[in-house]
């Protein structure tokens, strides 16, 4: 399992960037992106240096988090798969790149892709004294266009980048990002019912175009769960001093909550079952809400049935069960 906080080398890039900057500008822009967001507002507003930096600072760590966080459940599934290229759609401050990195140390390949000039000028900054990624390929770019022109690769990656471009053309990206992967496409989106209805699409969009789910879910049948609720997972990632100065936030750890669907080319052999929430843990029982190969469940486990309590008792929300 990968850790989900940031790898030192990634910190200490992070760090030497910030030395020249003010942390108190930073957060503010930090804040104002954040605002921006929460209006509905995407990555448009990151145009300088400054905002490029304060963006990487408040929300690396946490879509860095959340990208290994999917990618641990697809090394689970597929122990055995072993990347060379991998394609970064969306890229921006090179994220799912440094999270891929980490993940698979067969990946020897990298293309990243983004319209955003300050924040593929921070990613290649942020690679530069790295062994692994200082020679990244870094596309400038529509992305549509700019995948046109892509070489395919075993691995594709779109983290937190579909949310920012209209519905029509989301489709024709998840069959643009389909017909680049020779293997296996992960898209990662914000744990909201925003995030989960896209993920949704777009797993529905590819399985009709042969596509087969790794993870989450253990069938390539319509997804169980009914409005109001939703798929979504939660990591916890350790925040940095610099991290809690930019957010202005008091706490030393973060949880963020996240969807994603990784699809393969290839039928998945045997896919467990995954737990949608975190279990409740009574005097009596466990109570686990899963998503199996048949559907939804509400596994109850008796404390008497001992070795299956003991198992059960060890069960997170996200874990893959059998
Ligand atoms: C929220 S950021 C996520 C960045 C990175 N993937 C991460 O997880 O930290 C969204 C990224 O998608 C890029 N993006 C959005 N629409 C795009 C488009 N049509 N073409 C290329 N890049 C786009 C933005 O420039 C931005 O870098």
């Amino acid at each position: 399992m990968t850790s989900p906080d940031l790898p030192a080398e990634l910190k200490a890039a992070l760090d030497g960037k910030l030395r020249g900057f003010s942390r108190s500008d930073a957060a503010g822009r930090a804040a104002s992106i954040s605002k921006t967001y929460r209006g509905g507002g995407n990555s448009g507003s990151i145009r300088s240096e400054t905002d490029a930096l304060a963006y990487a600072l408040a929300r690396m760590p946490a879509t860095y988090a959340a990208v290994t966080a999917s990618l641990n459940a697809l090394i689970e599934i597929r122990p055995d798969y072993v990347p060379g290229s991998l394609l970064d759609v969306g890229a921006g401050p090179g994220t799912a790149t440094w999270a891929s990195a980490e993940a698979f140390a067969s990946l020897h390949h990298f293309t990243l892709l983004d319209a955003n000039d300050a924040l593929r000028a921070l990613a290649l900054d942020l690679a530069r004294d790295s062994t692994r990624l200082r020679n990244v390929g870094y596309e400038r770019g529509e992305a549509r266009a700019a995948l046109a022109k892509a070489d395919a690769a075993e691995l594709v990656v779109a983290s937190y980048m579909i949310g920012e471009i209209g519905e029509a053309e989301q489709r024709a990206l998840a069959e643009l990002m389909w017909a680049k992967t020779r293997d296996t496409l992960l898209v990662v989106e914000p744990g909201t019912p925003a995030g989960y209805a896209r993920i949704i699409a777009l797993r529905a969009h590819l399985i009709g175009l042969g596509a087969h789910v790794a993870a989450p879910c253990p069938h390539d049948g319509k997804c169980p769960l009914e409005a109001p609720d939703w798929c979504h997972f939660s990591q916890r990632l350790q925040r940095s001093r610099a991290h809690m100065q930019v957010k202005g936030a008091e706490l030393p750890f973060e949880d963020e909550r996240f969807s994603y669907v990784a699809l393969t080319r290839a039928p998945i052999a045997s896919r467990p079952s995954r737990v949608l929430a975190q279990p409740a843990a009574s005097k009596v029982e466990i109570t686990a809400k899963l998503c199996t190969p048949e559907g939804l469940s509400l596994a109850k486990v008796p404390r008497r049935a001992k070795a299956d309590y003991a198992i059960a008792r060890r069960w997170r929300w996200g874990d893959a069960v059998s």
